[in-house]
């Protein structure tokens, strides 16, 4: 990988490609049925407050290390510090066991999108469509394997450029798409009290449970804390802004994820006629309130077959930096070839699927301290690992390197770095403390410890 380094050929070119891997499912699928669990307009709050200044600084860090190494996570961080180079290692068994499960849920996307091309908008809009889908055994595997293969083909080829071009074309369809279906959503019956939901803050909704997992959240969703964009980083031209770059990508990525919820908690409630029992549902949010939508708009099936298509590329654009991230772990470390790499990977994320797959069908009986296979993968990633890979990254950048390091290389080329008082505070004190705090009631919350 290190040979090829080739760059981004500008400032857009930069932001582009890091929101193509930071957009996908979750801003679109996570994002709403976390809002519509933990509290709507309160998880709202939190979520907006942690993104300005937890993801601005830990995302800045990032960026800064790898254009300042020059390498990917696994070998960036020995070279900042001997002592540290584990952290590229635990950083990099976050897409391991992302990938897999991720790739179940981009196949229920492909699911929805055939069903929307054959017109079975009707059908997919009832109640029960979407829990009988997921509980059978064939089709779900089948769908994730067209996933899965769709996003190991562009990695095999390396024509992830193309991909890109393609993304670059349909994002902004994608936004216009959501911002208009967020729209018609509000406009619905009943859906008004949805959107005071979502977007006013009930501070007796406040918990760490909604810290928890808005902090989870945001790494998820910016692709934080699992090394990917120390890798953006490293391909990053020296004169490009990385402080603006990161006010955009978090800007667009926050946007997309806003409107989303907007599709979707206000439907909620005009389908469920108020129940707020509908919105705890968890990771079906997406698939049983959307067809509903679809199904009450004229013309909803050619809407709804256009928004699952672009659901899909976008997450794909994901899953493709995903499986990009580990095939280039793997050439690096076991020096292997790029087609031993991904068929490696691919044999992994195979089985590590199924099993995320089969829990919630045949296997639903088995549970890891009280989640579904695939929610535990969530869990574990998102709400343990991560956390404390941003932990470490931010006592190696605060207190090993020292926040100076990271700011000149920020502010090279004359480049004035504005947020950098912020910038020192978050990452020496306030980022550690949360996160430790939030660390600790996230782990002793599952294993009953606590209640959160
Ligand atoms: N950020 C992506 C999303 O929101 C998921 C992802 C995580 C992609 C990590 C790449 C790496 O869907």
């Amino acid at each position: 990988m290190e040979q090829k380094r080739s760059g981004f050929t500008g400032k857009l070119g930069f932001v582009l490609a890091a929101a193509g891997s930071a957009v996908g499912l979750g801003n679109i699928w996570r994002f709403p049925y976390l809002a519509a669990k933990y509290g709507g307009g309160m998880f709202l709050l939190v979520y907006i407050i942690l993104a300005v200044t937890f993801g601005f600084a830990l995302m800045v860090a990032e960026i800064a290390i790898g254009r300042k190494t020059q390498l990917s996570a696994i070998s960036a961080f020995s070279k900042l510090n001997k002592k540290f180079s584990f952290l590229g290692y635990v950083a990099s068994i976050v897409p391991v066991i992302i990938l897999p499960y991720y790739s179940v849920i981009g196949g229920w996307v492909t699911k929805y999108l055939a069903a929307f091309c054959s017109g079975q908008t009707a059908q997919a809009a009832q109640d029960d469509y979407f829990g009988n889908f997921i509980s059978s055994t064939g089709e779900p595997i089948l769908y994730f394997a067209i996933f899965l293969g769709l996003t190991a083909l562009v990695v095999l080829f390396g024509v992830e450029k193309g991909i890109e071009k393609v993304s670059k074309f349909m994002m902004p369809v994608l936004v216009v798409l959501s911002v208009g279906i967020a729209i018609y959503s509000a406009c619905l019956p009943g859906a008004l009290d949805g959107v005071v939901y979502y977007i006013k803050p009930d501070f007796s909704k406040f918990s760490i449970t909604t810290v928890v997992a808005a902090m989870g959240q945001l790494f998820y969703s910016m692709s934080l804390a699992m090394g990917i964009m120390i890798t953006y980083g490293s391909y990053m031209k020296k004169d490009v802004s990385i402080e603006s770059s990161t006010r955009q990508i978090s800007l667009f990525d926050t946007g997309i994820a806003f409107f989303a919820g907007l599709m979707i908690i206000p439907a909620v409630f005009s389908f469920s006629g108020g129940d707020e029992s509908a919105l705890g549902q968890g990771p079906g949010l997406m698939f049983v309130t959307l067809p509903k939508v679809f199904n009450s708009m004229a013309g909803g099936n050619i809407i709804g077959a256009v928004f699952f298509l672009l659901v899909l590329l976008a997450a794909l654009t994901s899953s493709i930096s995903l499986m990009e991230t580990i095939v280039s772990i793997f050439i690096d470390k076991f020096k292997i070839k790029r087609i031993p790499a991904c068929l490696a990977v691919l044999a992994v994320s195979v089985a590590l699927g199924l099993v995320s797959t089969l829990g919630y069908g045949i296997w639903s009986e088995v549970k890891i301290i009280g989640m579904q296979f695939l929610d535990f993968f969530d869990f574990i990633s998102n709400s343990v690992i991560m956390p404390i890979v941003a932990l470490i990254t931010c006592i190696v950048v605060g207190y090993v390197i020292k926040p100076k390091a990271i700011i000149e290389e920020v502010e090279t080329g004359n480049v004035k770095f504005k947020a950098k008082k912020l910038f020192v505070v978050m990452i020496k004190y306030i980022a550690p403390i949360c996160i430790l705090v939030i660390l600790a009631s996230s782990v002793l919350g599952a294993f009953g410890v606590i209640s959160i």
